[in-house]
């Protein structure tokens, strides 16, 4: 895609700063929008840190920062977003919301603007059907944290195009990310194989199998993963992973993707991770 090409970004939680970051370190202009100012002035601020890393790293040179930064306008209006031709959803994990996002992008974008989603698990082909244009829809599945993940599931709705698809594939090689295909079913494949675990992590600390620490150690240890399924969650967000297990368990239709009940009771008290400063595990908000 060329590089003068506008991309817009809708929501900018920790997913869609990341998303924002990484085309704006490509070199897109991209504008990034969100309803609350001080979402905008939070994900400025997290892509600040996230680009510090990586000059502490000496992948970026420190002169780069300010002008990536610079090519990251911030919009609180539908209407920032007329100029783009493609915009990444990536507000929160509800099929109402992320629809009534399309709704509107369908309204202010030109006819020709791509239309992807970050969405985790919920079905391309069903988002695609509220908008006009659901050739142009497609599922684009960043992994947390974005600057860090090369992984980019990419789903295509029952409808969506070669076209839509050869070019979402191109762009997400000039973010240097892997693309890899996947079809439309509930949770792709990294939920579909992913949540189950994360879940069944909190069936072994409901049941009293082990402690939160000692599951984590169990996996970090024993399989090697950099983080365990519990530190995972925290990181991912509870609320998160409660949507995908929901979303595997209705669209699948098999109540071995039934939520743990100690997943969805932290959720109601609003225990979500990181992100509240208390999950399964207690953070320094
Ligand atoms: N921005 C830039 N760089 C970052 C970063 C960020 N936000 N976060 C971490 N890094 C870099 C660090 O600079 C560090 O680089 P070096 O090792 O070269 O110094 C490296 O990544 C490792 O970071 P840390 O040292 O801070 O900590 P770590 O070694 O534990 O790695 C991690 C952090 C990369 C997140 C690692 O713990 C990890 O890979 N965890 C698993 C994450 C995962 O599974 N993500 C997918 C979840 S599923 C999902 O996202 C999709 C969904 O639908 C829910």
């Amino acid at each position: 895609m060329d590089k003068n090409r506008r991309i817009g970004v809708v929501g900018s939680g920790t997913m869609g700063a990341g998303i924002a970051q990484v085309f704006a370190q490509t070199g897109y202009p991209v504008v990034l929008m969100d309803a609350q100012p001080e979402a905008l002035d939070r994900a400025a601020a997290g892509i600040e840190k996230s680009l510090g890393r990586l000059v502490k790293k000496g992948t970026l040179g420190h002169e780069q920062v300010p002008v990536i930064l610079e090519r990251i306008a911030r919009t609180t209006k539908n209407e920032g977003l007329r100029e783009c031709q493609m915009v990444i959803e990536a507000v929160v994990e509800s099929a109402k919301v992320k629809s009534e996002v399309l709704v509107k992008l369908d309204e202010v974008t030109s006819p020709a603007c791509i239309l992807a989603t970050n969405t985790s698990s919920i079905s391309i082909t069903e988002l695609a059907a509220v908008t006009q244009r659901p050739d142009k829809v497609i599922g684009m599945h960043f992994m947390n944290p974005v600057p860090v993940m090369t992984l980019v599931e990419i789903i295509r709705g029952l409808a969506t195009s070669d076209e839509t698809y050869a070019e979402v594939e191109s762009v997400t090689r000039e973010l240097e990310k892997n693309p890899v295909e996947v079809q439309d079913y509930p949770g792709f494949v990294s939920n579909r194989i992913l949540m189950p675990m994360i879940n069944e992590a909190f069936f072994c600390l409901m049941e009293g199998v082990a402690s939160r620490e000692d599951i984590d150690s169990v996996m970090k240890l024993g399989m090697n993963h950099p983080m365990g399924p519990l530190t995972l969650a925290d990181f991912i967000g509870l609320d998160v992973c409660l949507n995908i297990m929901d979303v595997l368990q209705g669209g699948i239709g098999d109540d071995k993707y039934r939520a743990c009940p100690l997943m969805r009771k932290m959720v109601a008290a609003g225990h979500l991770g990181r992100k509240t400063g208390r999950g399964v595990y207690e953070y320094n908000k």
